[in-house]
């Protein structure tokens, strides 16, 4: 099924996903080299009110932050979303070291003259594309200075030395974060002030269902139900204290489903996929215990997916 489709049957505005389809139009690629760009993706972000929020502020001019816990789908949603909206996307993924030469360009010698060899942002700027920043607060904040005048109404990119260039106008950015990771920084006011955000909350049970249910069609549905037990039991532990955050990773259910429609024994796919999440031992025991209340020892592949 087309995405669009896909998102009506969760509930979207069909008139949202109509706007979408005009700016798709209007801004239509020609180019082989943008729409190679455009990403693909198999998985559909769930979640309907989450998608309007995005959608009418990106018809809107705005740039969007996703910020929510890890394994919410921040990085499926920020490529539906160039999908839905038929643009070339850039991908920076920041860190520490990320600087304003690497986002916007570095000057570099050709033909005996000093050029500047563009940075990601520059390209995704004059190309209308939606730039990702991702894991936008693991770089410093004076990096991301230079990104302001793009982010705001200007809409512009201003290289000391070269002429500013404008902003085409199907550009957006789509910042994604996770304010749980280590090494991640509080981020500056002025820079959250020029993104709209939304914030992506922690799996809830009736939305699990639908995500494991969509990624495993083939699979016994009560067996499934019983993986996404273990996520929620593990959820409320770590909401109590009892244990942190760790094992709770969707992430991880998803990795050892898919082991075990490989062949894997299911007691041996949810030691990778979630006991090995934690490197505490008294930790993993907890985790162990909730896991056997679950799942049996003895259960093979064939129990969760009949038709292997
Ligand atoms: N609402 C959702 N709809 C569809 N898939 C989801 C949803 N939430 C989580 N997932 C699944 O969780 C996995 C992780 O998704 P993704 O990499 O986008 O997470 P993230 O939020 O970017 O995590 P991190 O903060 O760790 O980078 C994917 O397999 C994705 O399909
Ligand atoms: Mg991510």
């Amino acid at each position: 099924m087309i995405l669009r489709e896909q998102l009506i049957t969760q509930g979207v505005s069909e008139k949202l996903l109509d706007d979408v389809e005009k700016f798709k139009a209007f801004y239509a690629l020609t180019d082989q080299n943008l729409t190679s760009r455009v990403p693909q993706t198999e998985t559909v972000f769930y979640g309907k009110d989450i998608w309007a929020m995005c959608i009418s502020a990106l018809l809107e001019e705005e740039n969007i932050l996703l910020s929510g816990p890890k394994a919410t789908g921040k990085n499926v949603l920020a490529d539906n979303i160039c999908e839905l909206f038929g643009r070339p996307q850039w991908n920076t993924s920041f860190h520490v070291n990320t600087d304003s030469a690497s986002l916007i360009g570095t000057d570099t010698f050709i033909d005996n003259e000093v050029k500047l060899r563009r940075g990601s942002v520059y390209e995704c700027a004059i190309h209308g594309g939606f730039g990702v920043f991702d894991e936008i607060n693991m770089a410093k904040n004076d990096a991301l200075v230079v990104l302001h005048s793009a982010l705001d109404y200007r809409k512009i990119i201003d290289v000391p030395g070269y002429e500013k260039i404008g902003l085409h106008e199907a550009t957006r950015f789509i910042g994604t974060m996770n304010y749980e990771y280590a090494g991640t920084k509080e981020l500056n006011e002025a820079l959250v002030s020029r993104f709209m955000t939304i914030d992506i909350p922690q799996i809830k049970e009736e939305t699990l269902m639908v995500i494991l249910k969509n990624n495993f069609a083939d699979a016994n549905e009560e067996m499934l139900s019983q993986f996404a037990g273990v996520f929620l039991d593990l959820q409320a532990k770590s909401r109590n204290s009892e244990i942190s955050t760790k094992s709770v990773d969707l992430r991880g259910i998803i990795g050892s489903l898919k082991t075990i429609r490989r062949g894997l024994k299911p007691m041996l796919a949810v030691d990778m996929g979630v006991i090995g999440k934690s490197f505490d031992q008294y930790e993993k025991e907890i985790v162990l215990d909730v896991i056997r209340t679950r799942i049996r020892e003895s259960w093979e592949a064939e129990d969760i997916f009949p038709e292997r």
